[in-house]
């Protein structure tokens, strides 16, 4: 198997099989520093600089969080407004990462422009962690969720997936790419606008991968082992930043998973993944039933990036 040090986290479409698996051994490691809410000195000679051109709460904070519980320092920006990248220069990503190498020893890098975090890899002189780009990819996300599901389960291989969503978003893609190298069928249901791309079906059938398209989460909830959920009322990734202006729509029946639904239709011990922000689409009252586990994902989140941190910087082999 490859060495993670000095690797870059881009893209899940780079991850073999036993790549993941060595993952999750070094997670379930992490895990207990963590939920003991202690800090570390695992890494305390090194910095995290988090360069993150649109609004996150979960990726940026929760690197952060982990460097902090492994003893790192972290510096960086949260909102390219207050850098030159943002202002009248337009700074570009070649000559943003050449300053920011020398600031740290890892970056974590959220953008707007798909593509981005791989173009500041090819400068870059230390590891790249792509936390979402445009609607390219999100893999710490996605590696979150399977740490998830495996911690919630038991097992990935054998496991049904329903995704729902609008299946332009990164999530999605990260988590096409990941399924190739388990045994999950999954099914995706999407509004007509935002259904899977003709490219990335291409991809998902050269990779393997055992999926199918309904209209209606009726109609596969039943199966399904493991479901993630996005919003289909969201803003344009393409940009920097995308405020709410006058009403939005509510999310259709369609691509909703309420508590009626999961009480009359979903199996018994179901799993139900939200990477989070949510608009209407899993309702309030869900959060306290049986199958939600968003908030042991967002608890995972911080084990998974202190995973990734840990490895890229090589003090986990
Ligand atoms: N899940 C996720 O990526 O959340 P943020 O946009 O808050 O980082």
């Amino acid at each position: 198997m490859r060495s993670f040090a000095g690797r870059d986290i881009l893209s899940l479409k780079e991850f073999e099989r036993n790549e993941f698996f060595h993952v999750f051994d070094v997670a379930q490691k992490m895990e207990p520093i963590a939920r003991a809410r202690k800090n570390v000195d695992m890494l305390k000679e090194k910095t995290l600089v988090t360069a993150f051109y649109q609004p996150s709460t979960r990726t940026r904070l929760a690197h952060e969080a982990a460097m902090h519980r492994l003893g790192g320092h972290v510096c960086g920006f949260a909102d390219p407004k207050m850098t030159r990248a943002g202002d009248f220069y337009q700074e570009s990503i070649k000559d943003t990462v050449k300053m920011l190498e020398y600031y740290g020893d890892v970056i974590v890098m959220r953008h707007f422009q798909q593509g981005a975090p791989h173009e500041a890899a090819k400068w870059a002189s230390i590891p790249i962690i792509n936390g979402g780009d445009g609607w390219g990819e999100h893999p710490t996300q996605i590696l979150t969720d399977l740490y998830t599901v495996l911690r919630e389960k038991g097992r990935i291989d054998g496991l049904k997936w329903l995704a729902v969503g609008d299946m332009r978003m990164r999530t999605m893609h990260s988590l096409g790419y990941a399924l190739s190298q388990f045994d999950c069928p999954i099914t995706f249901v999407a509004p007509p606008d935002m259904g899977l791309t003709d490219e990335f079906k291409a991809e998902l059938k050269q990779y393997s991968v055992d999926f199918k398209e309904v209209d209606h989460v009726e109609k596969a909830i039943a199966d399904a082992d493991v479901i993630l959920v996005e919003p289909v009322v969201q803003p344009d990734y393409t940009k920097s930043r995308d405020e709410r202006t006058g009403e939005l729509s509510l999310t259709p029946a369609n691509y909703r998973i309420t508590r009626e639904l999961l009480e009359t239709k979903a199996k018994s011990d179901a799993i139900l993944l939200h990477s989070l922000p949510r608009m209407d689409e899993v309702p309030l009252d869900v959060d306290i039933t049986r199958w939600s586990r968003y908030w042991q994902e967002a608890f995972n989140g911080v084990v998974m990036r202190m995973t990734l941190l840990a490895l890229v910087l090589g003090a986990m082999e």
